[in-house]
């Protein structure tokens, strides 16, 4: 598969005031923007061709994708060679492509604006402020390709186990089976407690066929009135093509920026697992627990 379409439209209140006047996608995490792991992830599976579903407020994360040449310059003159290596990833051979949300009325409407890009192929949706794996280096994709040419399936989506209490902030899955790859008998966004089928959420991972499009085109307002990719996907099974769900495996967390919580607990295990300073910050973090 080689589109992958990364909505980062949103305009990320949940994270107010850091995000007043910037991406959530382009907070640090470890010393990378969020974004900028998910585009790795996504290069070490074999994506070539990216499409960044963007709104207003959003222009840095162009930028950043971009070459910056005034600072190459600056870094060559300056004899910061070595500084060089961290701008390696603009470099990578994958081609950027941009394109705005006019209105933010939901996921699922965010993804309809792809139409025209990904034609008649499969592609990879991947949620721009949700990472799988520590330092985002999940194969999660591949798995989920695996499944996809398996089964011959028409939508293929990533879960993960949540516990009670965060099953209403997530699309949760009705399985069929405990397997690995299961097939989906039904998703609902965000069900209250009584009504969730299962405790396997959204993992911020999806593989489509365009059908998809004529999916969200019959997709009418649900939850927070708002055009849902969940309803969407719903819409795909009742019509009785293939989804299935791929899990994660124990120990390849998610991390959903989406809130401080998360965002604190992923800033922290990126930073404990950095090259050079991760020991440091083990020993620091000890002596405030004073141990
Ligand atoms: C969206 C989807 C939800 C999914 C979640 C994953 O919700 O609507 O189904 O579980 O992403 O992160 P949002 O986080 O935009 O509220």
């Amino acid at each position: 598969m080689k589109n992958a379409v990364i909505p980062v439209a949103g305009l990320g209140t949940r994270l107010l005031p850091a995000t007043k006047s910037q991406p959530k996608e382009m907070l640090p995490v470890g010393r990378k923007p969020i974004v900028q792991h998910v585009v790795e992830e996504l290069i070490q599976v074999g994506i070539a061709e990216v499409l960044f579903i963007t709104g207003p407020g959003k222009t840095s994360i162009e930028n950043h994708f971009d070459i910056n040449h005034e600072l190459v310059q600056t870094l060559r003159e300056n004899g910061k060679e070595e500084l060089l290596n961290e701008l390696e990833f603009d470099r990578l051979h994958v081609q950027y492509y941009y394109t705005r949300q006019r209105q933010l009325l939901g996921l699922g409407h965010a993804i309809l604006c792809a139409r025209s890009f990904v034609g008649n192929e499969p592609f990879v949706v991947a949620l721009g402020d949700s990472l799988i794996g520590l330092n985002a280096e999940s194969d999660i994709v591949e798995r989920m390709e695996a499944c996809f040419d398996e089964y011959g399936c028409a939508a293929v989506i990533a879960f993960d186990v949540v516990p009670e209490n965060e099953i209403p902030q997530y699309g949760i899955a009705q399985p069929e089976s405990d397997d690995e790859f299961f097939r989906l008998l039904d998703i609902i966004e965000k069900p209250d407690l009584d009504e969730a089928p299962s405790n396997l959420a959204v993992a911020a991972r999806y593989i489509f066929t365009p059908k998809i499009f004529d999916a969200l085109d019959r997709t009418r307002p649900g939850k927070g009135n708002e055009i849902q990719l969940t309803d969407a996907i719903k819409l795909m099974i009742e019509d009785g093509e293939k989804v299935y769900g791929v899990r994660l495996k124990d120990g390849e967390r998610r991390y959903d920026i989406g809130n401080f919580e998360s965002y604190f607990q992923a800033f922290i295990e990126f930073a404990l697992a950095d090259e050079k300073y991760g020991a440091s910050l083990r020993e620091y973090i000890s002596s405030l627990n004073g141990e």
